[in-house]
């Protein structure tokens, strides 16, 4: 690209066709953390096109209600609930709900997440404290509570965590985002451990970006985006509906031996560290 060309994102033109797979989540309950935008609430509409019902968690009920009434028109049942999943006491009300409302839980995204910006020497106590809470415990919890009550259930069950590229490589000025994505990935092969023997299984996502609100102002500026997406090799962020079709499959019964396992969504992004361009 020549200096004089303005930069357009490729995010923008290229428009993969997604088709959801009618009925794969027929009767299966989903909750899902931070569902109310992005990434958590492209995988509630594609849940629920597949047949899944869904309870919608978010820390911000209004936009989770919005989210949850848009599941309405696939015909799937849903309810929003505020949850922040710092809050152990709300995330064990998650757990209430869903076995009230929709007789169970058999999927738990755990996709809440916030990120702090900053080098590690120059994190805050008070912002690494923030992240690792939400990040790292939030997902804890989440975990904790429904691996118990999926084994107790006795119907097998599928949890589901978003990690990032940044839970297998240090990225420049995320250091306390890394940290904790690094503690997800163990989290979640933890958790495949002990839950294996109940058919419960547990397995990373590891999304290198899509535009979303952790990151819209960020890459709002066409240079920030250019050489975002220029370090990519498929030369584009991912779409939130690409994430949301993998965590489907993932959700699904087709997934029933994948336990403990990284899946990295990046457009080649990690494995071009030493490729050239
Ligand atoms: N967008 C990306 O490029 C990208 C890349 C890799 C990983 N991820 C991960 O994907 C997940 C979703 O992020 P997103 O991009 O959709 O961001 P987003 O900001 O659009 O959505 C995050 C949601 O989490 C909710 N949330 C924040 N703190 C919470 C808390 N304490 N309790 C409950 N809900 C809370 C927010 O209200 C929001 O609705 C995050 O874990 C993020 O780290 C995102």
């Amino acid at each position: 690209m020549s200096e004089a060309t303005p930069y357009i994102s490729k995010t923008e033109r290229f428009r993969p066709k997604i088709t959801p797979t009618p009925d794969r989540l027929r009767g299966k309950v989903a909750a899902i953390t931070g569902g109310a935008r992005g990434i958590g609430r492209a995988i509630a509409l594609r849940f629920a096109q597949e047949g899944a019902n869904v309870l919608v968690t978010d820390k911000d009920l209004e936009p989770a209600r919005e989210t949850a009434a848009a599941l309405e028109q696939f015909g799937a049942a849903s309810k929003a609930l505020r949850v922040d999943v710092t809050d152990r006491e709300q995330v064990d009300e998650m757990i209430r709900t869903a076995a009230s409302n929709f007789g169970g839980l058999d999927i738990l995204v755990n996709n809440a997440g916030i990120i702090v910006f900053g080098s590690l020497m120059e994190c805050a106590r008070e912002d690494w404290d923030r992240m690792m809470a939400v990040d790292l415990t939030g997902a804890f919890q989440c975990t904790q509570a429904a691996g118990r009550f999926m084994a107790e259930q006795g119907r097998g069950g599928r949890l589901l965590h978003i990690g990032s590229t940044a839970s297998l490589l240090p990225t420049a000025q995320q250091a306390a985002y890394c940290v904790a994505k690094a503690g997800l990935l163990m989290l979640s092969r933890t958790a495949a451990m002990e839950l294996v023997r109940f058919g419960i299984t547990s397995n990373l996502i590891c999304p290198e970006g899509a535009v979303t609100d952790i990151n819209r102002n960020l890459l709002s500026d066409p240079a920030v985006m250019s050489a975002l997406e220029s370090r990519i090799p498929a030369g584009r962020m991912a779409r939130v509906e690409e994430i949301a079709a993998l965590a489907a499959f993932v959700a699904s019964d087709e997934a029933a031996y994948m336990t403990g396992a990284e899946l990295v969504h990046d457009g080649g992004a990690v494995i071009s560290a030493l490729w050239w361009r």
